[in-house]
């Protein structure tokens, strides 16, 4: 499969087919999760009393398709990371239900997290914390397969191919250690890492957010080569807006725990229907005069996220917040017209009783 370009998307199509460990066949849904939750517990005092849970996540119901890239943004804090490792089982939820190409999670009636993580493997900000200092990274790379059951000369082997892939000659690099490569080269190592166990997902946690602007095209531009060829799904989570757009097909918009917004990423960008969605867009330095502003689209920091607001969790910093905002928490409701496109906010949902339903209104008409 490695090194193999595809032709068309019917080609590619055909070879995720062909993909024995393909159940449901492409244009399926390859993770679905119902209603996530994961609170950490905080404790104090000598008695490590439990004072409070910080809602990391809480109630996320999202699906990643097969072959696409999905993009995950929101402010510091909001759960993105959180979100990432429960997807990996690296941390357990304590609520809700993951399904990995039809299969169940769970490691004592499905799909065991073992099995699960060769199938989907992770990529962390920082380069370092995933390569052992004291291994040549051919052997870093090539660590997994052998657990898997390779042995030592064909997982070598594969390493060194998969050097050449990422766009290190393994000629030059394949014993060298992580100390002496740049932040650029040790992140297409752990991409490299990643795929040796030959993943059909990779999770790519601000993966490219500690790397200089330059670089970090260069490594974007490896990644989507990469899903090409190999046919990988990817969750792609930065706060970085423009890197978002720019790789993924869809996107999904998290605020303190939540998903507020999900769409493709046409959707999100022309017409963006939470404020929150809208303030951020807001946010991001623009070169087009119409869209440049001025005004600070949303003020203040977000709540905390031990005791977060009542009902909609944004209401607090939302100019359009009523009373039902307060007393309920919006559900998610597709825009009509879209399969993709969905809000959760009162103002979407003809039955919430709030007076801008159906008004489309936009956040920027309030703050200029
Ligand atoms: N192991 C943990 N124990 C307690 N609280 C945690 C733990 N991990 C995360 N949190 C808290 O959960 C919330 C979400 O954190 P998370 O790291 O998922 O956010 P994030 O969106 O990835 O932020 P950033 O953009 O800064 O990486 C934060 O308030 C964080 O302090
Ligand atoms: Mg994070």
């Amino acid at each position: 499969m490695i090194g193999q370009v595809p032709t068309t998307g019917a080609d590619r199509m055909q070879r995720i087919l062909a993909d024995a460990r393909d159940r449901g066949g492409p244009g399926q849904p390859m993770l679905i999760l119902k209603d996530i939750k994961r609170h950490f517990p905080i404790r104090k005092g000598v008695m490590n009393r439990t004072v409070g849970h910080v809602q990391a996540v809480d109630g996320v119901s999202l699906t990643v398709m097969k072959g696409e890239i999905l993009g995950v943004v929101g402010e510091s804090g909001c759960g993105k990371s959180t979100l990432s490792r429960l997807m990996m089982r690296l941390v357990e939820p304590d609520t809700g239900e993951m399904i990995f190409d039809g299969d169940l999670v769970d490691d004592k009636v499905g799909l065991t997290t073992r099995r699960l993580r060769r199938q989907m493997q992770m990529v962390f900000q920082d380069s370092f914390s995933s390569l052992n200092p004291r291994m040549p990274i051919e052997e870093t790379i090539a660590f997994a397969p052998m657990m898997n059951g390779s042995s030592r000369s064909d997982a070598i082997a594969a390493a060194r191919a998969l050097l050449d892939q990422v766009g290190l000659s393994a000629a030059m690099f394949a014993r060298r250690y992580p100390h002496e490569l740049s932040g650029g080269q040790r992140q297409r190592v752990n991409i490299a890492r990643a795929l040796a166990v030959n993943p059909r997902v990779v999770i790519l946690d601000e993966a490219v957010s500690a790397l200089d602007k330059s670089v970090e095209a260069q490594v974007l531009q490896l990644l989507i080569r990469l899903q090409e060829e190999m046919d990988l799904t990817y969750v792609f989570v930065s706060h970085d807006l423009n890197v978002v757009r720019y790789i993924s097909d869809r996107i999904a918009v998290m605020y303190l725990g939540r998903i507020v917004e999900t769409g493709s990423v046409d959707e999100i960008w022309d017409n963006p229907r939470h404020p929150y969605t809208q303030a951020l867009l807001a946010s991001i330095p623009s070169l087009d005069p119409d869209r440049r502003t001025m005004a600070a689209p949303i003020y203040g920091d977000p709540p905390n996220p031990i005791n977060p607001p009542s009902g909609c969790r944004f209401r607090t910093r939302c100019p359009f917040a009523e009373t039902c905002c307060e007393m309920h928490d919006p559900a998610a409701v597709t825009l009509p017209g879209s399969s993709a496109h969905a809000v959760s906010c009162h103002m979407e949902n003809e039955a919430s009783g709030h007076s801008r339903v159906g008004t489309n209104a936009r956040i920027a008409e309030v703050t200029q």
